[in-house]
């Protein structure tokens, strides 16, 4: 699933269930609900970007919507993905879930509905949860169904019960935690793989393979980052309220990333994840 190589913030990709996602976006974890993330989804939309990532877990997802709403952009136009929370595993919780979750964004179908975490109390509510999210899908309330922090180990579980393919698996996902493994399942399934913490959340800015690319190409560390995944075919969702990093964190398209630059940010592999929580200690 390879990157074009004239990509514009314009540019989208289409997910293997029929909706086209736009290959940057903004996440809004931790942005804090109300004026905060109002502002930084109003920048992000003025910036040109046209995709959000928020979650029932972040608080702000009324905010995104305000924001989309008051943006006069079309709807259609504005790709929002949010999720299902652990604490609402199960078949009857995650469909009222998700509903809520429609009901706070106010926008019609959420475009991308993602099981957040694949830590439930047993397997079975977390494929109860799945089939929850398939029902969502045919009633409207989503028209994109997928998950998040799924090792290859839960997506062979899903496989194995469902014939629904999730159109994302959205994971940890920079330098640091390289994992060519789970890339190359997703592709093989035609999952689409999105990058959490593509910034390794402003932790590892001072690296000196990465300050070295960033220089050679008068860029930031942030945009090399984010660069170096779309150029492996990850989605990107960086997450800024700042105006002036958001609109960095989009001037990504008019440079490119060598093999070798690739290949020298790809050996950092093996480096601290920045997330509380591994998902392979996850049963
Ligand atoms: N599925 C999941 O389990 C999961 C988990 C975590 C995150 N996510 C999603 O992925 C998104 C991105 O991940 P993340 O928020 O954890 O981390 P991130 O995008 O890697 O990093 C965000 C941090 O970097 C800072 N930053 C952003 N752009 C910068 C720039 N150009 N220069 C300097 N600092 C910059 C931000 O600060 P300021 O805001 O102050 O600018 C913030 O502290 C989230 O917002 C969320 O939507 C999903």
């Amino acid at each position: 699933m390879t990157f074009p190589a004239h990509a514009s913030i314009a540019t989208r990709v289409r997910l293997n269930q029929g909706p086209e996602i736009p290959w940057l976006g903004l996440g809004v974890f931790q942005s804090e609900p109300g004026a905060v993330t109002r502002h930084a989804v109003t920048y992000a939309l003025d910036a040109g970007y046209r995709a959000i990532d928020t979650a029932a877990m972040y608080q702000n997802e009324a905010d995104v919507g305000e924001s989309v709403r008051g943006s006069g952009i079309p709807r259609d136009e504005v790709f929002i993905t949010t999720k299902l929370w652990h604490t609402d595993h199960g078949y009857d919780s995650a469909l009222r879930a998700g509903r809520a979750s429609a009901a706070r964004l106010g926008l019609g179908p959420i475009d991308l509905y993602l099981i957040h975490w694949p830590r439930a109390n047993s397997p079975k509510d977390r494929l109860d949860s799945w089939r929850a999210l398939a029902q969502l899908q045919q009633e409207g309330v989503c028209r994109a169904v997928g998950v998040s922090n799924y090792t290859v180990r839960h997506l062979e579980e899903l496989r194995a019960n469902s014939d629904l393919v999730p159109a994302v698996n959205q994971v940890e996902f920079h330098p640091f935690v390289f994992d060519p493994e789970l890339l190359q399942y997703c592709d093989a399934h035609g999952i689409r793989l999105e990058a959490w913490a593509p910034l390794t959340r402003a932790r590892r800015f001072d690296d000196p393979t990465i300050g070295a690319i960033a220089a050679a190409h008068h860029r930031t560390p942030a945009q090399v980052l984010i660069r170096w995944g779309l150029q492996h075919g990850i989605l990107e969702i960086p997450k800024s309220v700042h105006q002036e990093r958001i609109r960095e964190n989009a001037q990504v398209f008019d440079f490119a990333l060598t093999d070798a630059e690739l290949s020298a940010m790809d050996a950092l592999r093996g480096g601290a994840r920045v997330g509380m929580w591994n998902p392979q200690d996850i049963p």
